[in-house]
């Protein structure tokens, strides 16, 4: 679909290269916002808390003790992780299989943030994503370090917030359409740790880059969230394109 903005007209050529990160804690719709703003201005979609998570359920279905580093970004760099990008969202394969229900499971969900601070497994699947991004130019890229570390130059940097309470209330919404019954406290809990978890490693840490828009969702409804990051993203390239950068 053609890019269009207020006072300008793009075609999709007008931009062969266009990264847009966007960063936050979870919950906060990230995967589902980014997938629908790519969908919208035309663009790929890189989820890659996905890519963190089967490198997480190899290890546990290995046996690989997830606190060895070395150990676990040898899986992941052996499994030669890569999306299928025909599908929507992208289905990520692990050797040649798609790996899709297991990255949900909750043994991966408990254990993906201990695996996420290992420094040989962020170096290998930053790497993947550097080359990914270089494969698929246009590309929306959803994570924790995606402006900060794997693209530092990206066109446009969003990082999406939310309260905790509004985030875990959603994870339980989402939790319950799969019939699962949980308790919001005990959710809120475990998400604060992980978050608190995210944001204090000393690799590749959640941060928000000091040259992103921060969107805070907890009050506005899904379809307004995109609609926002949209306006974000063209009021953002008009600009360039007015500048001539
Ligand atoms: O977005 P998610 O819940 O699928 O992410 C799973 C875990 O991976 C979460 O603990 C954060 C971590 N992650 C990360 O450290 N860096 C990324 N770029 C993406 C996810």
């Amino acid at each position: 679909m053609a890019l269009t903005c207020d006072d300008s007209t793009f075609d999709g050529d007008s931009f062969p290269n266009l990264i847009i990160t966007i960063d936050g804690p979870a919950g906060t719709g990230k995967s589902s916002v980014g997938r629908a703003l790519a969908n919208r201005i035309g663009l790929e979609f890189l989820d890659t808390g996905a890519m963190y998570r089967a490198a997480t359920a190899l290890a546990l279905d290995q046996g690989v003790d997830i606190t060895d580093g070395p150990a676990v970004a040898r899986l992941a760099a052996d499994a030669d992780l890569h999306f299928v990008w025909a599908a929507d969202p992208p289905t990520l394969l692990a050797h040649q299989k798609p790996y899709v229900t297991r990255l949900r499971d909750s043994d991966v969900t408990s254990a993906v943030s201990a695996v996420a601070s290992l420094r040989e497994v962020r170096d290998v699947l930053a790497r993947k994503q550097m080359l990914i991004g270089r494969q698929h130019p246009r590309l929306v890229s959803e994570g924790r370090d995606q402006g900060s570390v794997v693209f530092p130059d990206a066109d446009v940097k969003i990082y999406l917030d939310a309260s905790a309470r509004v985030r875990a209330a959603r994870r339980v919404a989402q939790l319950a359409e799969m019939g699962v019954q949980v308790n919001l406290d005990d959710i809120e809990r475990e998400q604060i740790a992980r978050d608190d978890a995210d944001a204090n490693r000393p690799v590749g840490p959640l941060v928000c880059p000091a040259d992103a828009v921060r969107v805070d969702t907890s009050r506005i409804e899904f379809d307004d969230v995109v609609d926002e990051l949209e306006r974000v993203v063209r009021t953002q390239l008009a600009a360039r394109v007015n500048r001539g950068t």
